[in-house]
């Protein structure tokens, strides 16, 4: 089958990424495995920490192939998936990858992928494939866990920073359906987009910089329930007792080794009277698993999630522009590569 190989650790490109040609996976899987055969895989900064940071020269990670989120049919399962359940021959699932996949190196730029049954959910109705894979892969099981982290309830008030990208698209959609006031921060090309998924205010963090002063002014009578944080920034956080309720909350999903953890330990552990923000703090990290695929396939059914942002749909032989893209962090939404021919 074709597969994207990593050949070495650094940025996207040619010389770090090869398509070719490796072995396809046996038929049927063993165990509680499914094979798919994948039609769209969708793209995540964590692919862009692997690539970097993941040492090629480890025996179980030479040719190592990149990708979480996937999207595609079933076409066999091994000898313990239940002969009644729905993950049957014909079914087509999405999901992301777990650890053990993620570490193995056989990840979804690949013709097929061999997943656990229970890291998988039945594509929505009325979803395409492209749509799937963005939808329940990484960026829709994070946002399902800092909504579930929020308890986000009609007449609260959020505000979600990095709106505009793969999660936030996603959280500013699902706060708004549930009845929230949501502002959104994003730069000035992506306001309408933001608009569209439901925000009632776009705050453009370019032309408002710095952004926590313009929040802190704009905001100290309508503080907020909640601040959803999906871009990492420290002076919000610090700021935000300007803007955020007494009782309310931070919820991050940036953190280690790309703020450092000096951010997170004083976050979490400075204590008020030693300079630690009065606000909590709560940086959340997500392991795939397809209860979250599913939490998101029910909210499309329940009319919570009604868009998939697709910043662009790159074909397989585009991987590496796709993830030069990703790494440019302007995406608008998904990036998703579609992998079938
Ligand atoms: N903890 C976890 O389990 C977990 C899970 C998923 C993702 N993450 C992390 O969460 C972050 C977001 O992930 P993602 O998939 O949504 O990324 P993404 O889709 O690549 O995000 C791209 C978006 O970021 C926005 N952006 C860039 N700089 C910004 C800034 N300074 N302020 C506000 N927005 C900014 C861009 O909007 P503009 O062009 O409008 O600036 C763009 O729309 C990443 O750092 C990722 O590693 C963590």
């Amino acid at each position: 089958m074709r597969a994207w190989t990593v050949q070495s650790n650094g940025a996207p490109s040619s010389r770090t990424l090869t398509l070719t040609t490796v072995p396809t996976p046996a038929s049927p899987p063993t165990g509680s495995n499914i094979l798919i055969k994948v039609s769209h895989a969708a793209l995540n900064p964590v692919d862009l920490h692997l690539l970097n940071v993941v040492p090629t020269w480890l025996p179980f990670r030479r040719s190592a192939t990149p990708g979480l989120d996937f999207a595609g049919e079933v076409v066999a399962v091994g000898p313990w998936v239940p002969a009644d359940s729905r993950i049957a021959p014909g079914a087509h699932v999405a999901g992301a990858l777990g650890v053990a996949q993620i570490a193995l190196g056989t990840g979804s730029l690949a013709e097929y992928v061999v997943v656990p049954a229970h890291l998988v959910a039945l594509q929505p109705a009325g979803v395409g494939a492209a749509a799937a894979a963005g939808l329940l892969g990484v960026a829709g099981q994070t946002a399902t866990l800092m909504l579930r982290a929020a308890g986000v309830k009609a007449g609260m008030r959020v505000l979600v920073n990095g709106a505009s990208g793969g999660v936030g698209s996603l959280v500013v959609q699902v706060a708004k359906a549930k009845g929230a006031a949501v502002v959104a921060v994003c730069s000035a090309a992506n306001a309408d987009m933001v608009k569209g998924l439901g925000a009632d205010e776009a705050v453009d963090y370019v032309a408002r910089d710095p952004v926590e002063e313009y929040l802190a002014q704009r905001f100290d009578t309508q503080p907020f329930d909640f601040i959803f944080d999906a871009a990492g920034s420290q002076a919000i956080y610090r700021r935000s007792p300007a803007f955020l309720k007494k009782e309310g909350r931070f919820i991050s999903i940036v953190g280690g080794k790309s703020q450092g953890v000096v951010p997170f330990v004083r976050n979490k552990l400075l204590p008020v009277f030693l300079g630690g923000t009065p606000r909590p703090f709560s940086l959340l990290g997500l392991a795939p698993n397809g209860n979250s695929a599913k939490d998101v396939a029910k909210w499309v059914d329940d009319g919570l999630l009604k868009q998939a942002p697709i910043d662009q749909e790159y074909a397989m032989e585009d991987a590496v522009q796709a993830l030069e893209k990703l790494a440019s962090k302007r995406a608008k939404g998904k990036i998703v590569v579609r992998v079938a021919a």
